[in-house]
């Protein structure tokens, strides 16, 4: 995974702090942060829920309330336009085209009046000058890319018509419909079930190497990211705490913090009686009492015999 180390950042994050204004009060969430997504590459951003992640991820967006959000940062750019000068007009001119996102809920994202082929066409409408025609192809070329299964009748069905992982499906045709160079996944498969969610993020990945785009792919689950990323960065309370290669981060994780990430994973082999938290590893008082076999037994006959009544 030596690949990234020898390309050039399209984004850079430098010296990120943002703060949000509630009336008299600030309240300070991201603290010099930095980091830059490299070209071609899966940049994951890994941390626990309030660590910062979509506020990292929202100032490159451009998507922080203007109303209450202080930012600061000494560099924030993407492919040298400075992002800390954008106007209106240049922000819709770089999302969709240069940037674009995917979301964890792809129901708030879609509008569920608009059929799923039009959503996409939309967009096609608004940043290329394809003819109506060439604009159908185009979508079903896309969903076909997807994976949605029958791309000509998708094309027609609304949004509640279909599954979750085929919303997300849609979702991605439309965040890859005018080829950015930027995708930025803010948790996109965390309300999705475990199969679907491993057949989103291997789609990602066959496209982010189809399209040579660069991935932020952010998550709290690093045992999900490590199968896709080349780079990881650590967030805790508002801090990259660390940054690595999957294989340095789980061979030698130098945090304390990254190391209960790593280990506060679900054992497969023992069930405890209480599943640990991230805190309990930090604070040394990770639990261990097991639950043994027959209480276990136990417990299940109490439960079944509760189903029968
Ligand atoms: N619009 C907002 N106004 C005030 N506080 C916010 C806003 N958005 C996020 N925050 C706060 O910023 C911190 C980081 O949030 P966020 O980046 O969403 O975390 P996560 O890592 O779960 O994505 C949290 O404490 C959150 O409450
Ligand atoms: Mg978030």
């Amino acid at each position: 995974m030596t690949k990234s180390s020898q390309n050039k950042p399209l984004a850079i994050i430098n010296n990120l702090n943002v703060s949000f204004r509630n009336g008299d009060l600030k309240n300070q969430v991201l603290f010099d942060v930095n980091l830059e997504l490299l070209e071609n590459e899966i940049l994951a951003v890994v941390g626990e829920s309030g660590s910062g992640k979509s506020v990292t991820s929202k100032a490159l967006m451009g998507l922080l309330p203007v109303k209450n959000a202080i930012i600061d940062a000494t560099e924030l750019s993407i492919l040298d336009n400075d992002l800390q000068i954008f106007n209106g007009k240049d922000w819709s001119r770089f999302r969709g085209s240069v940037i674009s996102m995917i979301f964890q809920e792809p129901m708030s994202s879609l509008n569920p009046t608009i059929t799923c082929g039009y959503q996409v066409a939309e967009i096609l409408e608004t940043h290329t000058k394809l003819s109506n025609k060439e604009i159908k192809t185009e979508v079903l070329r896309l969903f076909k890319k997807v994976k949605l299964p029958i791309p000509e009748q998708t094309f027609n069905k609304y949004p509640h018509e279909i599954s979750g992982g085929q919303m997300q499906r849609v979702m991605i045709a439309m965040a890859i419909a005018c080829k950015p160079k930027i995708l930025i996944a803010d948790e996109p498969t965390t309300a999705l079930d475990v199969t679907v969610q491993k057949e989103i993020i291997l789609l990602l990945k066959e496209l982010q190497a189809e399209y040579g785009m660069s991935v932020l792919f952010i998550s709290h689950d690093l045992g999900l990211v490590h199968e896709i990323a080349d780079r990881i960065a650590v967030m805790y309370k508002g801090r990259i705490v660390e940054m690595g290669t999957p294989d340095q981060l789980f061979e030698n994780a130098q945090e304390t913090y990254t190391k209960a990430l790593i280990a506060a994973r679900p054992d497969t082999e023992s069930r405890l009686k209480r599943l640990p938290t991230i805190n309990d590893f930090m604070t040394n008082a990770v639990p261990s009492e097991v639950v043994a076999d027959e209480e276990r037994a136990k417990a299940h006959g109490v439960l079944y015999i509760k189903s029968l009544y």
